[in-house]
């Protein structure tokens, strides 16, 4: 049975860092509320650089930690709400400026639980033998999709890319389990519009429609919380684990309190809960990639460690993915 284990990561941020304070500038807020709501301090704000910009460094970089050349890739998954273009896709886009000629590229939309959704088509693909090595990348440009006067939201966004290359081992590590699951009936609550339906037998003129983030705060924050809570319990009860066999839980970084509330539900110490996002704020699809990342610079991680990513986001979407590290 081949596995799929992880065998280098990436990530990317731009260099325009916005604080609270900024923000206050902008619109009625503070860095009180701010932080005390959610944790956030700043994040990364594009000034120029495009989703696929951003998906290329993080990419670049994972490469260069696998070592692996770009010709080896067999296949590119890019996980974005906010692409350069519908077509091409994000993942073309780099597939050409890396080189790796041999790769198929594609995108893949499951908002910001869209990293977990890509590590779970790629361990798929892995684990059936259709393919050896893989880029998987969440790249977010969620600036462009703000609302600018919305307090309830331009405060909790930013830009970023986190990539990490999954490969066909012998090794029985690496990615363990997945458990995704996704609620439809629950879309309502967090919605980023597209075109806008038009054409000549259309009476509704939207042509100055531009499209926003909206969101019921609340409701996303409960389904988070259950989410989170619900995925780790499953993950654990499938694979025969205790709390105590965990090293790490890697949840999507959106908000401190979702993280504390889940953590306290779970009875797992909040010192297990890898939290960066006082400097990026949410970056949606990038965030898991590029907390795990950090891990690894830091050095966090050693062989045997078991950690959880775990995600929540629009559609409704969730997904947990329990990996030992190799
Ligand atoms: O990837 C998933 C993405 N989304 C999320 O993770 C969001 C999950 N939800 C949350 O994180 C929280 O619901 C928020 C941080 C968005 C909001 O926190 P809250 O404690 O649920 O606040 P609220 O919506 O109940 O608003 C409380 C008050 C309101 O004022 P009034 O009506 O009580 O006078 C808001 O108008 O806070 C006000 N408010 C703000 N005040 C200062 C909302 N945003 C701000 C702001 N600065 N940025």
């Amino acid at each position: 049975m081949r596995h799929a284990i992880i065998i280098g990561t990436g990530s990317y941020l731009p260099d325009n860092r916005l604080t609270n304070d900024d923000l206050a500038k902008l619109v009625d807020t503070s860095d009180e509320w701010i932080t005390s709501r959610t944790g956030i301090k700043e994040r990364r704000i594009s000034t120029g650089e495009t989703t696929s910009d951003l998906a290329y460094e993080a990419g670049k970089r994972a490469l260069s930690s696998s070592k692996l050349s770009a010709e080896e890739l067999d296949l590119i998954i890019c996980a974005t709400i906010t692409p350069d273009s519908f077509m091409p896709s994000v993942a073309c886009i780099v597939q050409q400026r890396l080189g790796a000629y041999h790769a198929a590229a594609f995108d893949l939309t499951a908002a910001c639980t869209g990293l977990i959704y890509a590590m779970a088509v790629a361990t798929s693909f892995i684990e059936n033998g259709m393919y050896k090595n893989i880029l998987v990348i969440g790249a977010e440009t969620l600036s462009k999709t703000l609302d600018w006067s919305d307090r309830s939201t331009c405060v909790l966004f930013g830009d970023g890319s986190g990539a990490m290359i999954l490969s066909s081992s012998e090794q029985k590590s690496g990615i363990m389990n997945v458990i995704l699951s996704s609620d439809g009936g629950k879309r309502e609550h967090l919605c980023l519009p597209a075109i806008p339906m038009a054409n000549p037998f259309v009476k509704k003129d939207e042509t100055d429609f531009r499209p926003t983030i909206s969101m019921n705060g609340q409701e996303v924050f409960k389904f988070a919380v259950r989410s989170i809570t619900d995925l780790v319990k499953s993950v654990l009860a499938k694979t025969g684990l205790k709390e105590d066999d965990i090293k790490y839980v890697v949840a999507h970084q959106a908000n401190a309190r979702i993280i504390e509330h889940a953590a306290k539900f779970l009875g797992i110490s909040l010192d297990k809960f890898f939290m960066n996002l006082d400097r990026y704020g949410n970056t949606s699809a990038a965030t898991i990639g590029i907390a795990l990342d950090e891990m690894v610079q830091n050095k966090l991680l050693k062989s045997g460690d078991r950690l959880i990513l775990v995600g929540f986001g629009g559609g409704m979407t969730s997904g947990v993915v329990l990996v030992e590290w190799n």
